[in-house]
């Protein structure tokens, strides 16, 4: 990779997708405090998304010949007051990821690497899929307005959820 501009922007984003990891593993750690297992799982699984994304891209910068760097992470959040807000939380932390995202692709654009360029495009898309997940469940959880019945089978649902490996 030849541009130092695009392997610091990588950087970056590995650092801000563990930084991700994070913040989900603690949106967990409330859920698993107050009860909602499924809502736990499901946060769960998006730690291990995030780490994957992570690894993703400090693979692509190895493979590129960019020197890949761990960089230090901001403590997450770890106090939050419903399902709802935590759900609203994760939904606006997408909107800045895909935001960051757009970024990294105008600046590999800007630079001409291609590569990276497609490398990238994976990101775009999952972006789409991130944003709509949080947005769903939201859209659910402010129909049930904290009914305990609706708010139990919304945990459920979310108890379903499974990893699938980035590949
Ligand atoms: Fe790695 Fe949720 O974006």
């Amino acid at each position: 990779m030849k541009s130092k501009k695009l392997v610091d922007a990588f950087n970056g984003q590995i650092q801000f997708e563990i930084h991700s990891a994070l913040i989900y593993k603690a949106m967990q750690a409330y859920f698993e405090a107050e009860d909602f297992p499924g809502m736990a799982n499901w946060m769960n699984i998006q730690y291990q998304e995030e780490l994957s994304h992570a690894e993703k891209l400090f693979s692509y910068l190895c493979e590129a010949g960019g020197r890949a760097k761990m960089l230090a992470m901001d403590e997450p959040c770890n106090d939050y007051s419903s399902p709802l807000e935590v759900f609203e939380a994760a939904l606006a932390h997408e909107q800045i990821v895909t935001g960051r995202i757009d970024r990294l692709m105008e600046l590999a654009q800007e630079v001409k690497d291609h590569a990276a360029q497609i490398c990238l495009q994976w990101f775009i898309t999952e972006q789409i899929e991130e944003e709509a997940n949080a947005g769903l469940i939201i859209k659910k959880l402010k129909m049930v307005e904290g009914d305990g019945r609706g708010l139990l089978m919304i945990d459920q649902e979310l108890a379903g959820r499974v990893f699938v490996p980035t590949v």
